[in-house]
């Protein structure tokens, strides 16, 4: 199964402890840069219109700032209520200065 790699960003565009939000295809997300490891997850709160990539970073989490929801930036799941629903993430490649996601 062949698989598709999407640029997404330089990785100087995205400061330590803090996230970007890139449209791509039919895409919007959320690229974070924690502690110098990238991690994507979609932009949208699954809650509500909320976008990640403005949400407040505490280490592995993110906070919504619509509700306060918040999520574990890796591997998606819910770590706050109202939050039911995990947030989707993606696998990312980091290639000659570039995050990529493999889908
Ligand atoms: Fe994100 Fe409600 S929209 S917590």
């Amino acid at each position: 199964e062949a698989r598709t790699k999407i640029r997404l960003c330089s990785t100087d565009d995205v400061d330590f402890d803090s996230a970007i939000r890139v449209e791509t295809e039919d895409l919007v997300l959320a690229v974070f840069n924690i502690d110098g490891v990238f991690f994507v997850t979609d932009d949208e709160c699954t809650h509500g219109p909320g976008s990640l990539s403005e949400g407040y970073i505490d280490g592995h989490t993110v906070e919504c700032d619509f509700h306060n929801g918040a999520f574990d930036i890796r591997t998606g799941a819910v770590v706050t209520p109202p939050c039911m629903v995990p947030v989707k993430t993606y696998k990312v490649v980091v290639e000659d200065g570039a995050v990529l996601i493999e889908t």
